[in-house]
């Protein structure tokens, strides 16, 4: 059966939603605009301090409901550490925005890293979709937004695990988005190019020397993202990456994207 149309963004999505990976970035971006949308926040990071100034800011700034949760994403008990925290409230939106980028040859990090990454960028994802999506099967509404990135149209050298994972979370969603999208449920990836976080700017500039001029701001990447929400599977933030993408798609051959990718990320972070 199809939901009657909801468009009021707090009812369809609220009262609570989650932020996993909220204390920087284009996560604590997401926690303002929900906010601004009325919508009460659990936030999930490692560095509390971060999340308990963000929570209060919003507190005052919207009148919103915050929790703040010091956990690391990685951990294998994610699911019930979650569930204990949030099983008293209404939760209808997840964003799953933490990420792990490991940057440098593939040898140089050790496995544990990739494997931490991996548990970090997929397998927290999938267990807080599963975990929530269910809660809002019952509810027949509810959205969830899973970050991936426009590195994962294709491998990239120097990227290697952390573009596997993006594109993981990019299938997922779309799957997902498919299956769910006539029992209420909204399902997104969103796949930015460069936008300019603290995570971003950490490593980027450090080796580039500078910003490239389509880097966005991650006020305008969340503010596409949220629009999109409920109107499609996937959604690239930004015209000229959109762009970028369809030429790359249409003029490149894959082996060429794939070897054009390596070349930018050489230029980037290697000297
Ligand atoms: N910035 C870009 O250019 C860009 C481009 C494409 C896609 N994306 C995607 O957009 C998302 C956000 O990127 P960003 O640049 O905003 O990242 P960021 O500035 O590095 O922030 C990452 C957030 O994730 C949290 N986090 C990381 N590891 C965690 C862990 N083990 N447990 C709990 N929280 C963890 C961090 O909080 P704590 O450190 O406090 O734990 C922080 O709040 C990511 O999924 C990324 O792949 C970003």
């Amino acid at each position: 059966m199809e939901q009657p149309a909801l468009t009021d963004f707090r009812t369809r999505y609220g009262p609570w939603a989650l932020v996993a990976g909220a204390s920087a970035g284009l996560g604590a971006e997401f926690a303002t605009q929900l906010a601004a949308k009325g919508l009460n926040l659990v936030l999930i990071a490692r560095r509390k301090e971060l999340l308990d100034k963000l929570g209060v800011q919003l507190v005052n700034d919207y009148a919103v409901e915050v929790r703040a949760l010091q956990l690391d994403l990685g951990r294998e008990d994610i699911d019930s550490v979650v569930t204990e925290a949030t099983s008293d409230i209404d939760l209808g939106l997840l964003v799953y925005n933490a990420a792990i980028s490991i940057i440098g040859p593939f040898f140089e990090a050790t496995l544990e890293d990739h494997l931490n990454e991996i548990a970090v960028n997929c397998r927290a994802p999938l267990t807080l979709a599963y975990l929530l999506g269910q809660r809002m099967l019952k509810r027949r509404r509810g959205g969830i937004i899973l970050m991936s990135s426009l590195g994962a149209s294709q491998g990239s050298a120097l990227i290697v695990n952390y573009t596997a994972t993006k594109a993981y979370n990019r299938l997922l969603a779309e799957g997902l988005w498919e299956e769910l999208r006539k029992q209420g449920i909204d399902v997104l990836t969103s796949s930015p190019s460069a936008v300019s976080t603290p995570g971003y700017l950490a490593s980027a500039p450090r080796h580039s020397g500078r910003l490239s001029a389509s880097t966005m701001t991650p006020r305008a990447v969340v503010a596409e993202t949220l629009a999109a929400l409920g109107k499609q599977p996937v959604v690239i933030p930004g015209w000229t990456n959109r762009l970028a993408s369809v030429l790359m798609q249409r003029f490149l051959s894959h082996k060429a994207a794939i070897k054009l990718m390596g070349r930018v990320m050489r230029s980037m972070y290697q000297r």
